[in-house]
């Protein structure tokens, strides 16, 4: 058995092409449009021999996988590493990185703190925070809404709304960004944050405890069904970071991409202005045309045949949700930015058994800070090069110098 990248190698399947690319590469990470073209003109799937994996950027085919949860399990790891061959960094979570029946049990738990009066309950908090922020630099000049407005905006409503009693903005920004790029290959990016994790790491597990917690948040919702014999204390405390590692990185991400996706396209802003009920509309479709998760992977467990591919046993899957949501076969003119499209079935926040469950929650900050805009800014001009981030599992910026008049 040989193993690479912390799976087990699998031979080419017949009637698929090689493709010798690196998925992980700042190149395609930065760039990624035309690498998902490629993706999907070489066929339903492509054998990519550097990491030994088999990808898919087809939405019918990543639909077909994420269906079949019964031989492509989530409980050997979501990322590039196989759990039955290779030792996480971590222990694997017990809501993304688990199979049914036990993830039913913890998926249930998340989902009885995440219902919809809560979600409702919290939108003032967000409404609030985005007025603010954007008040403050409304006719302000050049300022960067990375960190001035994405990031203090998640760090300034998600603690809050789990309930963190002190809050570290680096650590916990950072502790997100770890926990993404570690699901990837052993790069140089992985091994960089993996370093920076000897002080992030102990905070996390530090902040995660109920007595870090206020009493009124999400985090003691969790806890609370301790008491009540649902789940365990370790189970909770792993739930609580659940909420932390999967809501913060990825939603700071989101808030980036929508507001570099208004900047970009001044004739959707404008719509967006005359009609502001079009905020949740103009954030989805921004996840969709430029998902802030680029991938996930899902693990064979038998031979099994997608698409007339015969997936061998042990095989990885890289599904990408990102290349899914520009398939011209579910979206027409999928390139567009176009605030007034559909988007029901979009891949940004998975689909089936996994489909994300903060996607509510993010989709109500993502709304707030839009609706903030569509309100308080006539104009938003770019006053500098936007910077992307490379990172192995989500798609971000790191600067965005805009001006908002
Ligand atoms: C825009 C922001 C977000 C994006 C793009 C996103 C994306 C995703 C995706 C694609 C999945 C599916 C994983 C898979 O197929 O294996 C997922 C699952 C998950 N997300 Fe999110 N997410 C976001 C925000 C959040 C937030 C705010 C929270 C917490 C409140 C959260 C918590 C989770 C959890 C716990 C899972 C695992 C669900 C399961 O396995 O049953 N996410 N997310």
């Amino acid at each position: 058995m040989k193993i690479v990248e912390g799976h087990i190698a699998i031979e080419k399947p017949a009637n698929v092409e090689s493709w010798d690319v690196d998925p992980y590469s700042d190149e395609y990470l930065l760039n990624p449009v035309p690498n998902y073209r490629e993706l999907r003109g070489r066929g339903d799937f492509v054998y990519i021999p550097r990491y030994s994996i088999l990808a898919t950027g087809h939405h019918r085919v990543v639909g077909e996988i994420l269906a079949r949860q019964d031989v492509f399990v989530s409980s050997r790891g979501t990322g590039i590493n196989d759990y039955t061959v290779h030792e996480n960094w971590r222990k694997p979570s017990i809501i993304l990185e688990v199979d049914p029946p036990y993830h039913t049990r913890t998926r249930t738990a998340m989902m009885r703190t995440l219902t919809p009066n809560v979600v409702n309950g919290l939108k003032p908090l967000f409404q609030a925070e985005a007025d603010k922020l954007v008040d403050a630099v409304v006719g302000k000049g050049s300022f960067d809404a990375i960190p001035d407005l994405a990031e203090t905006f998640s760090v300034g409503v998600f603690p809050r709304a789990v309930g963190l009693k002190s809050v570290d903005r680096r650590k916990i920004i950072d502790y997100g960004i770890l926990t993404f790029n570690a699901s990837g290959p052993d790069n140089e990016r992985t091994r960089e944050w993996m370093r920076r994790g000897a002080e992030t790491i102990p905070w996390m597990t530090e902040s995660c405890k109920r007595e870090a917690l206020h009493p009124d948040g999400m985090g003691e919702a969790i806890y609370k069904q301790v008491d009540t014999g649902q789940i365990t204390d370790e189970e909770a405390a792993m739930l609580v970071r659940a909420f932390l590692a999967a809501g913060m990185d990825a939603t700071i991400a989101a808030v980036g991409i929508v507001l570099w996706s208004l900047a970009t396209n001044p004739g959707e802003f404008a719509k967006l202005k005359s009609d502001p009920s079009l905020a949740r509309a103009a954030f989805d479709e921004a996840l969709r045309l430029n998902a802030p998760v680029h991938h996930f992977y899902r693990t064979c467990i038998a031979d099994t045949e997608v698409s007339g591919v015969v997936i061998p046993e042990n095989a990885k899957v890289m599904m990408s949700y990102a290349s899914a949501n520009l398939d011209p076969a579910k979206f027409d003119d999928p390139e567009r930015y176009d605030i007034t499209r559909k988007t029901p079935g979009m891949m940004t926040f998975g689909t089936g058994l996994h489909s994300c469950v903060g996607q509510m929650l993010a989709r109500a900050e993502g709304e707030a800070v839009v609706a903030a805009l569509a309100r308080k800014v006539s104009r938003i001009e770019l006053t500098g090069e936007p910077v992307w981030r490379p990172n192995n599992f989500v798609r971000s910026l790191i600067s965005l110098p805009v001006a908002f008049s």
